[in-house]
């Protein structure tokens, strides 16, 4: 017996380790991936559900009572010819017992593994033509409603985040309270979506996000569903909206909007590209769309003395020469209202995005306001401090701003000096600024690659009552991870810098309120984050508030921009303690202020938007 043993030691090394009549949901297990990954494994049952150009899936004919375990897997044939052949041979509804090995395969390193069985090899089939129904959706399993994973503390946009990652603790699914647990759960299962309706735009590949007839949390009056809060630890990110990939059959799904209604859905569940997704058999198509087709205009209508309106628009990369300049024009005057002053965002130099030393936007800003009067609009002045060449971030040679416009039949600057791009605007003692307009602290390492607020003081014409306005274009979200990526919490590109820029902000707010704590301030534009990063949520306590908040506008309603699943708010407008409040001795009137978004780019199609952004109006009490 003793001689037996090297050579039954030895043969144990050179077979690769083999397993054998392993059930589906033994191979996928129960976390993200899966026991055997890397294994062989022989002698796998099941029925073929789908075929794919490059493989097909299967389901388990032995399904056990877990629901942490997918009954699925993709079987990866590869598209060459031998693949091709294999793959000839399989139908749908064949019954079949498969060798191969499991593989955990990722396109990269910030995305999650899909658990496959590639060099599928030894097919034997045992029966065909069995039928194959899909899983439905909402009825047999329904997605969770907020929260992504157990990695993440209750929320998705958690401070700090890249603290750990999925695939490196490969957690044990909970499906019922996870979101990607509950997708990773049902990896390569043939599903059915009832009810559709479309979260927003399809992107240029035809990928669109969906909700199906199952609890959504989050949902908006248009159809969408908004990033809000749960309470102030648990954010609703809503982990129950899935995208809906290119059609199997190789079709293009139909252009959506927000709020479409879509025909039932019927797909296979995959990750690729950062995302879970269904791939559909045959195309979505759309059905229907929520009505009013477009948003309302605003009726907040100024008195021209002291109820002064005021809008704050991204415009996104306007140069003289864009073609959108007469349609911004239109929906300043016709959704906005031709606010007494407005809050612009990405306006471009006079040659647009070209390298060259021209950073002034006179030009762009000529045109804009020249667009307005000409279409029936008021006068517009504008206000603008030139950026230093390159150095505020965007595309490159656009030197992209903020700027103002202002009726100047209703406002006037207070004791004008204009800065340029290095003067640093201070407030004095009786509240006049060094620089008006002037930008705040451009030397600091907060606002380096990016735009530097720009402030203004400006006084109303017929009452004599001061503003001050502060303009804000703040880092981009570039460089963030996908929601349903590998880092926990996803990487939220630039956060520390958006901190610092806020902390800075707050400061010269500060010193205004040091001049006077009666200030009428509006601190408006794209601040590129939610109030639901709890990094950011506080960042204004005691110095300005939230006028969603003082509005009581509700959760779902506060968005200006749709990103992935997300409608979400990123262009904050804020208000100081005086315009917080109500009018008159004891707060016995109505508020001084008040906000509407207007959605004339969110509920559109990618090609009828004119920016990304949604503009915001608004109407404040500077006399009473
Ligand atoms: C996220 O964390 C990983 C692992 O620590 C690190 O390699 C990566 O550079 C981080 N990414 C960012 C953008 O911080
Ligand atoms: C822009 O400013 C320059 C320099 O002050 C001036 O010569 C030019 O006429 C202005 N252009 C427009 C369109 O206002």
């Amino acid at each position: 017996m003793v001689a037996f043993r090297p050579t039954f030691l030895a043969l144990l090394a050179a077979v690769p380790t083999l397993v054998s009549a392993l059930t589906i949901a033994e191979i996928q297990g129960t976390s993200f991936q899966s026991p055997y990954a890397g294994k062989a494994v022989t002698d796998v049952p099941g029925v073929v559900t789908v075929k794919g150009p490059a493989g097909f899936w299967l389901r388990s004919t032995s399904p056990d009572k877990d629901d942490r375990t997918s009954e699925s897997i993709y079987v990866f044939t590869g598209s060459n010819a031998a693949g091709k052949a294999i793959l000839a041979t399989v139908n749908a509804g064949d019954v079949l017992v498969v060798d191969g090995k499991v593989d955990e395969y990722r396109s990269g390193k910030d995305q999650l593994f899909l658990t496959e069985l590639i060099n599928p090899t030894n097919i034997r089939k045992t029966a065909s033509g069995m039928a194959v129904e899909p899983l439905v959706l909402g009825k047999e399993r329904s997605p969770p409603t907020e929260e992504y994973t157990s990695l993440d503390n209750g929320n998705v946009f958690n401070y700090p985040n890249n603290v750990t990652d999925v695939e490196t603790v490969n957690p044990t699914l909970n499906p019922k309270k996870y979101g990607l647990d509950f997708w990773e759960s049902l990896e390569g299962e043939l599903v059915k979506v009832r009810k559709p309706v479309a979260l927003g735009v399809s992107n240029q590949y035809g990928d669109v996000w969906v909700r199906g007839d199952w609890k959504v949390t989050g949902l908006n009056k248009r159809g969408g569903l908004t990033v809000n809060w749960k309470n102030k630890k648990t954010v609703d990110a809503n982990p129950e909206a899935i995208l809906i990939g290119s059609p199997l059959d190789g079709t293009k799904n139909d252009d959506t909007f927000m709020g479409n209604t879509v025909e039932e859905i019927t797909g296979v569940v995959t990750y690729a590209f950062g995302f879970y997704r269904i791939l559909p058999l045959t195309k979505l198509k759309v059905t229907g769309a929520p009505s009013p087709a477009v948003t309302s205009p605003t009726k907040l209508k100024s008195d021209g003395k002291c109820a002064i309106t005021f809008g704050s628009y991204n415009v996104e990369n306007m140069s003289p020469k864009s073609s959108h300049i007469p349609l911004v024009a239109s929906q300043i005057i016709t959704f906005m209202n031709s606010p007494d002053l407005l809050f612009i965002q990405e306006i471009q130099d006079n040659d647009g995005a070209t390298q060259s030393p021209i950073t002034s936007a006179n030009a762009t800003l000529s045109a804009l306001t020249a667009s307005i009067s000409s279409q029936g609009g008021p006068t517009y002045a504008f206000l603008e401090v030139a950026p230093e060449n390159l150095k505020d971030g965007g595309a490159p040679g656009g030197n992209i701003r903020t700027a103002y416009l202002y009726n100047p039949a209703v406002l006037t600057l207070d004791t004008p000096n204009p800065g340029t791009y290095s003067d640093k605007a201070v407030v004095a003692k009786d509240g006049t600024l060094s620089f008006n307009p002037g930008r705040i602290d451009p030397a600091n390492s907060a606002w380096t690659a990016t735009r530097k607020p720009l402030v203004a003081l400006f006084k109303t014409v017929k009452s004599g009552k001061r503003v001050y306005a502060v303009n804000v274009h703040m880092s981009s979200k570039g460089g963030s991870s996908s929601l349903h990526g590998s880092a926990r919490p996803p990487i939220n590109g630039a956060i520390e810098a958006r901190i610092q820029q806020n902390t800075v902000m707050r400061q010269f707010i500060g010193e205004v309120l040091k001049a006077d704590k009666n200030a009428n301030i509006l601190a408006s534009g794209d601040f590129n984050e939610f109030m639901q990063t709890p990094a950011f949520a506080n960042i204004w306590d005691g110095v300005l508030h939230d006028s969603d908040e003082v509005v009581g506008e509700k959760d779902v309603e506060r968005y200006s921009y749709v990103f992935d699943m997300n409608t979400q708010m990123l262009d904050h407008l804020f208000v100081s303690d005086r315009l917080s409040k109500r009018q008159g001795l004891l707060g016995l009137f109505k508020k001084r202020l008040e906000v509407e978004h207007v959605h004339i780019n969110s509920w559109e199609t990618y090609d009828a938007r004119t920016s990304d952004h949604d503009p915001s109006v608004g109407r404040v009490n500077v006399c009473y």
